[in-house]
């Protein structure tokens, strides 16, 4: 890897900590770090380089409670921490003995990322990618979103105190419509599905050079911000790595991401290197990649999504491909469950653990029982699943699983005769 100093960095070369350049994940050709997201090569998507210091676990404890304690380990300027920004991740790893009993589990852990400040696991990708935006020259920070990135979007360009433009689809959640237009960015609703945005997006970053879109031209950086949540949980679980996680796809990129994130703690010598094996989840009403995987097949074939997991309604992921590779060199599995699973799946982590997810985890939680059942998942192992997103914005999908009782009178008899004093009420 290309030293970093700044004899050996392009004039105008952004300054990114320790990130020295682009690859490309297709053919490996390498470009200068820069605005770039695509092989002028071969077209494939790049990846950022590095060359790391030498970095100990004190070194990063020693770091602030959120993402940048592992700024060293992201492309973004090394005061990123001194900058306005939403300050996300340090969320809670939740040891789930409720959800691990129910399942016939020894040992499950729950990365609740709906602690995040805009509840979702987005703020980490958003993050990482104003930051090098921002370092870039980028004027104003954009997506094509599927909700959740709309809402982090959104807020960390006001507290960043630059323009925000977002694009969602317009039949998303209610909750998820309004946490994006309160803080008072552009904000587009599209008579259209996720794909039709995020294409949308495509030609609009090609007309407009300061517009950082960013899952589309700045993807490379943004897409880095997920490998937090692996090195969280390493960190968090004392400095060791799971046997197993579970991890929810739209794009994919966050799978892709823990996976790295594990790699990069292994190879820093920050981990012990041993095994660990990737899990991913999609619902049935969009599961081009549980698809591709079932079939064996190594590209993935594009869906218009039907699912009430609207957040991970992407029919045609970019790191479908990705996501594949990862999954069968850790000895993992894809696999999909159906609407009414994850209303089920939703329910059981809130009486088990007493934690609402958004659809999202529904689907996280069904693939895991799923896998269970199917004895792909090894409930002997250590796993943690991801929580990635909040109830409070997908309530519809609820409503039909959870029964509000009829008011009563403010009386004793009132409240005896509607059965509430006995041990077995309600
Ligand atoms: C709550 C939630 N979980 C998971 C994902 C999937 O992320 P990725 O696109 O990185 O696969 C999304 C994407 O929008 C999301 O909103
Ligand atoms: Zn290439």
């Amino acid at each position: 890897m290309t030293a970093q100093s700044d004899g050996t960095r392009a004039p105008g070369t952004p300054r990114l900590g320790n990130a020295t350049g682009l690859s490309c994940r297709e053919c490996g050709k390498i470009t200068d770090l820069g605005p770039f997201y695509a092989c002028d090569e071969c077209f494939g998507p790049l990846e950022v380089r590095y060359d790391f210091p030498r970095l100990t676990r004190a070194d990063i404890q020693a770091g602030p409670q959120n993402i940048w304690r592992y700024a060293p380990l992201l492309p973004v300027p090394q005061d990123v921490a001194s900058r306005p920004t939403t300050e996300p991740g340090f969320t809670k790893l939740v040891r789930a003995d409720g959800l691990a009993a129910e399942l016939g589990m020894r040992r499950l852990w729950i990365k609740d990322d709906s602690g995040n400040p805009t509840h979702s696991f987005k703020d980490r990708v958003v993050a990482v990618a104003l930051a090098a935006a921002v370092e870039m020259g980028f004027k104003v920070l954009a997506c094509p979103s599927t909700g959740n990135l709309a809402n982090a979007v959104a807020a960390a360009a006001a507290r960043a105190g630059i323009r925000s433009v977002v694009m969602v689809p317009a039949d998303l959640e209610g909750q998820k419509i309004l946490t994006t237009a309160v803080y008072g960015g552009t904000f587009v609703t599209v008579d259209g599905t996720y794909d039709d945005v995020n294409r949308l997006a495509s030609e609009l970053a090609g007309e407009h050079e300061d517009w950082a879109f960013v899952n589309v031209n700045v993807r490379p950086y943004y897409a880095e911000g997920s490998k937090t949540l692996g090195f969280e949980i390493a960190e968090q679980l004392g400095w060791r790595l799971p046997e197993q996680v579970v991890v929810p796809i739209a794009s994919g990129a966050q799978l892709v991401k823990i996976d790295k994130g594990f790699s990069e703690l292994a190879e820093l010598g920050l981990v012990e290197d041993r095994p660990w094996r990737v899990f991913g989840a999609q619902a049935t009403g969009c599961s081009p990649v549980s698809e591709a995987f079932a079939r064996g097949w190594d590209v993935v074939r594009p869906v218009k999504p039907s699912t009430i997991a609207k957040s991970l309604a992407i029919g045609n992921p970019a790191d479908g491909p990705y996501v594949l590779d990862v999954v069968r060199r850790t000895g993992g599995a894809v696999a999909d469950v159906s609407d009414p699973e994850i209303v089920d799946s939703i329910a059981l982590l809130a009486r088990t653990q007493g934690i609402f997810g958004e659809t999202a985890g529904g689907v996280t939680v069904g693939v895991l029982r799923k896998l269970l059942a199917s004895g792909q998942l090894d409930p002997e192992a250590e796993t943690v699943i991801i929580n990635s997103g909040d109830g409070l914005k997908t309530l519809d999908a609820v409503e039909p699983a959870v029964t509000v009782p009829a008011a009563i009178k403010p009386t004793l008899e009132a409240f005896q005769a509607a059965g509430f004093d006995g041990a077995g009420a309600a």
